[in-house]
């Protein structure tokens, strides 16, 4: 796409990774791929905030050029030391071997051990400030936003926040701000970032907001490293993450099961028709048809989380083991949560379900319904029962 102006003397001169389809290995799908951004500061001191994975090196060199020349680099912030954003920094030392780097503490280890490199780095704090001639640079150090190295740098001059990773969607475009986008799609995407990365540190989602309110800076403009540059939806984006943060959900039930010969799949269906029932909304997923993360992204806005399973081999079957090991890692807040399945000549579905939602911090409204073989009239009676109960806790 080339370099493009986001205001005076910055630039993007990130990438467009339009294949991508999973993303930190197998664990997050990217239906929409996704951009690497990187910033460039034409001041007296020509600086570069962060850089792109590494297969995008000469894309990104060739960008930078359209600006300046690549080898008049002085100062590069590397915000975040994950690769998708450092693995580019090997090339441009190469050009500028004498550029200053500026990192957390965190960050210059992390770097060390990534490129085994012996750069002039400059470790920051929070509150450091670096003046570039025209623009001053402010560091906030985010630790575990959402590594322990993650920080964010803000540029007064231009109310402009750069935050790495927090405020970012996988969502590749032939554009690179909000307004030029689907705002649905965007929130869609920002959400489900959200959701499958940001969740478990919610708490310090909340305190850094708190921070940067306390610090009075005045942000116009948002440029986090994945996705679309805020610019006209800053305060909007700000807002989503208080809200997600604060496990603020929509009233909904979210139902996610999986099958062997349908009564499970019955289950599910007479579950929903209960909660229905009460007037309150609810989805279903059957997993194997499903995409992990985007359920992650809609139990982030629903109060219920419903799983079911029939039994097999004493526990669950093992297509719903990954969402329980991701809704562990993530813990949603303000979640309650209920099991379903039936079962043959044993059990032990529903009480693994139940285990798994009580490690994930969902608080588990009931036992668990079980039911063996296939649900007759009096059982299907009993799920539409239990979802009237869902229901009902949803309203409270
Ligand atoms: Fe934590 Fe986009 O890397």
């Amino acid at each position: 796409m080339g370099a493009v102006k986001i205001c005076d003397n910055i630039y993007w001169v990130g990438v467009v990774d339009w294949d991508i389809r999973y993303f930190h290995g197998p664990a997050y799908s990217a239906h929409r791929g996704t951009t690497y951004n990187a910033f460039l500061i034409v001041d007296d001191k020509i600086t570069l905030v962060d850089t792109v994975y590494t297969p995008f090196a000469d894309e990104f060199i060739e960008n930078i050029r359209q600006v300046v020349d690549p080898t008049k680099i002085d100062y590069v912030v590397v915000n975040h030391v994950e690769m998708d954003h450092s693995g580019s920094l090997p090339a441009i030392m190469e050009l500028n071997p004498k550029a200053k780097v500026f990192c957390s503490k965190k960050g210059m280890e992390g770097l060390k051990k990534h490129y085994f490199a012996q750069w002039d780095f400059n470790v920051v704090k929070t509150g450091d400030r670096i003046s570039l001639g025209e623009n001053t640079l402010t560091f906030i150090e985010a630790p575990m936003l959402h590594w322990p190295d993650s920080m964010f740098t803000y540029i007064a001059e231009q109310s402009l926040l750069m935050p790495n990773d927090a405020f970012g969607q996988h969502l590749a475009s032939s554009f690179i701000f909000d307004d030029q986008v689907d705002e649905n799609i965007l929130m869609e995407e920002a959400a489900k970032y959200y959701a499958n990365i940001l969740t478990p540190f919610s708490s310090l989602v909340l305190k850094k907001i708190d921070q940067i309110t306390k610090m009075g800076i005045d942000i116009k403009m948002i440029a986090p490293s994945h996705g679309m540059i805020w610019r006209k939806n800053a305060a909007k984006i700000i807002n989503a993450y208080i809200e997600w943060a604060s496990g603020r959900a929509g009233k909904k039930a979210i139902i996610v099961y999986d099958t062997m010969w349908g009564s499970t799949e019955k289950m599910a269906r007479a579950i929903g028709r209960g909660i229905a029932d009460q007037g309150v909304e609810y989805k279903i997923f059957k997993l194997s048809k499903s995409d992990r993360n985007d359920i992650i992204k809609e139990i982030q806005d629903a109060r219920a989380v419903v799983i079911g399973s029939p039994v097999i081999n004493r526990g669950i079957l093992s297509v719903l083991s990954p969402l329980l090991d991701d809704l562990k890692g993530l813990r949603p807040v303000n979640k309650v949560g209920v099991s379903f399945g039936s079962y043959g000549w044993s059990g032990g579905a529903v009480e693994a379900i139940q285990q798994g939602l009580k490690e994930a911090g969902i608080e588990v409204m009931e036992d668990g319904l079980a039911i063996n073989w296939v649900p007759d009239g009096r059982e299907i009676q009993a799920c539409v029962e239990l979802g009237n109960r869902i229901a009902q806790r949803i309203k409270e």
